[in-house]
C-alpha cells in the first residue's frame, strides 16, 4: 500500500542545508496499522508530509497503491495534523461536516453522520461551540473526527492524542481500534507515547536522530480484539515495551 525506498529530505535555509531524514525504507501493507516513534526533530512529521504528497522527498521514492507520489494527493487520504487545523469561524458541527460537504454528500446524511461522530467523541453538547471555546483536548478530538468523517482508506496521524489526558486518550484508542477493524484502513501514526504505539499497532518503527533511518521495525504480537484497558498488563505487552524501549531510550538519551 505504502512503499518508501531510501527516502531522504534535506531542508535548505540561508545558513545551511540539513538532512532531516537520512534514508528511510519502509513498506506498509494494505490495512496495516504502523506507528512511528523517535526523538523530537527526527523527521516524523516530515515523513508523514512526504507520504501525503505535501512535500517532495530530496532522495529516494514513495509509492502509494503502486503509484509514485508526485505532487498529487491521494483521494482516499485522511490526515490529522500535529497542530490542529480547525476553522475558527465554524462551529464544531460545521468543522466535522466540512469533508462531507466537499464531497457533496446529501444534507440529511451529513447531519446523521456528524451526530454519530460527535457522540463517539463525547462532543454532542459542544456541536454549536466554536474552536476558541474548547479545551486543547476537545480541539484534538474534533480534528480527529474531521479526518474520520469521510472514511479515508489511508489515515496519517501526527500525534493526534498528544495533548489528551489518559482517560480520554484510552477511550479514543478503543474507538480508533473499533473503527480501524471495521473499515480496515491503512494507518500511519506518529506518537511519542510508546504505550499508545504498542496498544494500537501491528508494527512499531523506531527512527534514529537526524539524519534519520529505521533502527527497529517490531511486529506487535498481541492478539485482536485488544482491550485497551487490560492489554498493557499482559506479559507480551511488557516484552514489547522493553525491547522497543531499549532502542528508543538510547536515542532519547543521545538526543538529550
Ligand atoms: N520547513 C522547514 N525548514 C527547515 N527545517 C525544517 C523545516 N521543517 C522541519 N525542519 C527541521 O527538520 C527536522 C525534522 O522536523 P520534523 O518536524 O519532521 O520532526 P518531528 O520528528 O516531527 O519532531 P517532533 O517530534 O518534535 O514533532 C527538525 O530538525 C526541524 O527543525
Ligand atoms: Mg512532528
Amino acid at each position: 500500500m505504502i512503499r518508501l525506498k531510501e527516502v531522504g529530505k534535506v531542508y535548505q535555509t540561508d545558513a545551511a542545508s540539513t538532512w532531516a531524514v537520512g534514508s528511510v525504507s519502509l513498506s506498509i501493507a494494505n490495512g496495516e496499522f504502523v506507528s512511528l516513534v523517535g526523538p523530537s526533530g527526527c523527521g516524523k512529521s516530515t515523513l508523514l508530509n512526504m507520504i501525503a504528497g505535501f512535500l517532495a522527498p530530496s532522495a529516494g521514492s514513495i509509492e502509494v497503491d503502486g503509484q509514485p507520489i508526485s505532487g498529487q494527493i491521494h483521494p482516499g487520504l485522511g490526515y490529522v495534523f500535529q497542530k490542529d487545523t480547525l476553522l475558527p469561524w465554524y462551529t464544531v458541527h460545521k468543522n466535522v461536516a466540512l469533508g462531507l460537504r466537499f464531497r457533496s454528500v446529501p444534507e440529511a446524511r451529513i447531519r446523521s453522520r456528524v451526530a454519530e461522530l460527535l457522540e463517539m467523541g463525547h462532543l454532542t453538547e459542544f456541536a454549536g461551540a466554536y474552536p476558541h471555546q474548547l479545551s486543547g483536548g476537545m480541539r484534538r478530538r474534533v480534528a480527529l473526527l474531521m479526518s474520520l468523517a469521510v472514511e479515508p482508506r489511508i489515515v496519517l496521524m501526527d500525534e493526534p492524542f498528544g495533548a489528551l489526558d489518559t482517560h480520554t486518550k484510552t477511550h479514543l484508542h478503543r474507538e480508533l481500534i473499533e473503527i480501524w477493524r471495521k473499515l480496515g484502513q491503512t494507518v500511519v501514526l506518529v506518537t511519542h507515547d510508546l504505550d499508545e504505539a504498542i496498544t494500537l499497532s501491528d508494527r512499531v518503527v523506531v527512527l534514529s536522530s537526524p539524519p534519520s533511518k529505521v533502527l527497529l521495525d517490531e511486529r506487535i504480537e498481541l492478539p485482536h480484539p485488544r482491550d485497551v484497558f487490560t492489554v498493557r498488563q499482559s506479559e507480551q505487552f511488557l516484552r514489547h515495551f522493553r525491547s522497543i524501549w531499549s532502542v528508543l531510550g538510547q536515542q532519547f538519551r543521545a538526543a538529550a
